[in-house]
């Protein structure tokens, strides 16, 4: 029987560096002959990039974009992640829903029941659970060192042009949603240097046995 499909979602401020090990965790999981969705959100297809751009670069209110976030996730979960999962894939999704309850929810200071609310409408098909990825990898670090890694990096979109008391929120609505599911969250401390992340992040795939512990980095 093949391996069962599992659901990894990566989340932090923006400026936490979580990219670089998504594709060193995609590698480790190719080699033992998985097959790997790389994914991300907002995003991840045609119609929810189109989603994403607005999103990130068009001025609108808080409603509208929690809205358009979730509609996104909806058919992502549907054309992408559902159907990977049940072929056992392994999805690496760049960003789920713990970023809505951070960035909208404590960020933008928008509704908390409305986020749970739209959360159970687009993550629940039928009867069955409600779908949260099997593991979040959040990397987590002070707002003012992901500030200064993100200076002069590129031009800003609608949230790295936050302020970093933006930040500050964000950081505390991911430490709130890890406190409330401590089985799901795996905290990386990502304020020290690339191959000490490298090394946190191993072991937690280590210790849960789906990676052995070098062949995570
Ligand atoms: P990000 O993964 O940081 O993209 P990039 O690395 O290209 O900047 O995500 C884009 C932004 O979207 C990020 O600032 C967080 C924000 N975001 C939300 O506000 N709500 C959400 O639900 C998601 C998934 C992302």
């Amino acid at each position: 029987m093949s391996a069962p499909g599992l659901f990894i979602s990566f989340e932090g401020i923006d400026g936490a560096g979580k990219s670089s090990h998504i594709d060193g965790l995609a590698q480790a999981f190719m080699r033992q002959g998985r097959t790997v969705v790389m994914t991300r959100e907002p995003g991840g297809t045609e119609l929810a990039e189109k989603l994403r751009e607005l999103v990130l670069h068009q001025p609108m209110d808080p409603l509208t974009e929690a809205l358009l976030i979730f509609a996104g996730r909806r058919d992502h979960l549907q054309q992408v992640i559902e159907p990977a999962l049940s072929r056992g894939d392994v999805v690496l999704c760049d960003r789920f829903t713990d970023a809505s309850f951070a960035y909208q929810g404590a960020g933008r200071g928008f509704d908390l029941q409305v986020l749970s609310t739209l959360e159970q409408w687009v993550q629940k098909s039928g009867s069955a659970a409600l779908r949260q990825p099997d593991l979040t990898v959040w990397f987590d670090l002070p707002p003012a060192v992901a500030a200064a890694r993100l200076a002069g990096a590129r031009a800003p979109d609608r949230f790295e042009s936050q302020p970093e008391a933006f930040f500050s929120r964000v950081a505390a609505g991911y430490a709130a949603r890890a406190a409330a599911s401590p089985q799901r969250f795996a905290r990386i401390d990502a304020a020290v240097d690339r191959a000490d992340v490298a090394r946190q992040v191993a072991q937690v795939f280590a210790g849960r046995g789906w990676l052995a512990e070098e062949g995570a980095r």
